[in-house]
């Protein structure tokens, strides 16, 4: 698979005005992406579980305008408009104008809204990028006649790459993996394809509370902490460990293997952390109350023998993972050993979705 693949062929259609909605969900990697060579190519593959509840809402407006000279846009967020969101969706045009040759010819309103609070500590890149992309091949699918339903998702997604890695994980559900892995057909750096093999009933319906540790502004974007891994001494080891965990959490999935899952899911998440901890610059990006709530999941596990687990993201909040039958014991457990760790006692329960939808077209 090819990037050229995504040029379109000269549009067969003219549309002079209209609007889409999408709603697109965020994601929590399970194997992490972290690590990327030019153009948004990840340096390993990743696998995430889409989430349900914590979810974007765009709408973009579009009307055609009479120059062809620059990009022309605003952006709204919850009704305001937000010119800071600007330099990162001008980016995002520049990166992937070459496959939807119509951004200069009209002008967009971008208007948003996240289920999840700004100030959350939670991304809203993968959520956020992934519905513009999809809102961008509405578009693209009105002006070519030719383009199908698998075609459709697979470049929204190879945009939504260009925008921010992890948002290409954001389509489809419920699981998703990103980057080339030798035993996964079709996996491509370039996209990510919904996981192909059999998961066992235990996976379904996993839930994931995240824990609201720190609602600040990251301490390191994403795009400088990917960068850290460049000449990283562990970097190359890292890599390969990735590829390996994705090998072995296909049986882990396949088998139901909740043990297994524990043990690999904390890994990674600790894994990343050690990355950020050993590169230079180096950071810490867990807080003190990251570390309180990991062994209180630690001695809770021990002593009721329960599957629920953590992982991370590169920041302090805690996502608490466990199957759906132990929901009614994991959140009494939440409610009365974790929460006191939470800034202002807040969390957002979350479960495995499955993908983006289609809301409006005007
Ligand atoms: C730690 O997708 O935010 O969440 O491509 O620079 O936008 P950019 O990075 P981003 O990185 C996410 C990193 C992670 C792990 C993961 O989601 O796989």
């Amino acid at each position: 698979m090819k990037e050229e693949q995504f040029t379109p062929k000269p549009y067969k259609s003219s549309v002079e005005n209209g609007s889409f909605t999408w709603s697109s969900p965020s994601n929590i990697a399970l194997v992490k992406y972290w690590g990327k060579k030019k153009n948004q190519i990840p340096e390993n593959p990743s696998i995430s579980f889409t989430l349900n509840n914590c979810k974007t809402t765009t709408t973009l407006s579009f009307s055609k305008k009479h120059s062809h000279a620059d990009f022309s846009f605003e952006v709204f967020l919850d009704g305001e408009k937000k010119d800071d969101f600007k330099p990162k969706i001008e980016t995002f045009f520049k990166r992937v104008e070459t496959y939807l040759p119509f951004l200069r010819d009209y002008h967009f309103k971008v208007e948003t809204s996240n289920t999840f609070p700004h100030s959350s500590g939670i991304a809203s890149s993968a959520s956020g990028m992934s519905a513009l992309a999809l809102c961008l091949m509405s578009l693209e699918k009105e002006l070519s006649e030719d383009v199908s339903e698998a075609y459709f998702i697979q470049k929204a997604s190879f945009l939504a790459r260009l925008g921010s890695g992890s948002a290409c994980r954001s389509l489809e559900g419920d699981l998703v993996v990103w980057g080339k892995h030798e035993e996964i057909q079709g996996s491509s750096d370039l996209f990510g394809v919904k996981y192909p093999f059999e998961v066992h009933q235990n996976f379904k319906n996993y839930h994931d509370t995240i824990l609201l540790v720190d609602k600040g502004e990251k301490q390191v974007s994403s795009t400088v902490g990917h960068n850290l891994m460049h000449g990283h001494p562990f970097a190359q080891e890292r890599f390969k460990q990735a590829h390996k965990n994705l090998s072995d959490i296909i049986t882990i999935l396949k088998d139901g293997d909740l043990d297994g899952f524990v043990a690999l899911v904390e890994s990674e998440a600790l894994t990343l952390h050690a990355m950020m901890m050993t590169s230079i610059p180096y950071f810490i990006l867990m807080k003190p109350n990251t570390l309180e709530i990991i062994n209180k999941i630690w001695s809770y596990r021990q002593t009721t023998h329960s599957k629920v687990c953590f992982t991370l993201d590169a920041g302090a909040n805690v996502h608490v993972l466990y199957p759906e039958n132990e929901t009614e014991s994991v959140m009494e457990f939440i409610n009365s050993e974790l929460v006191e760790f939470c800034q202002k006692g807040e969390y957002i329960n979350d479960k495995i979705g499955f993908g983006a939808k289609l809301i409006n077209k005007e």
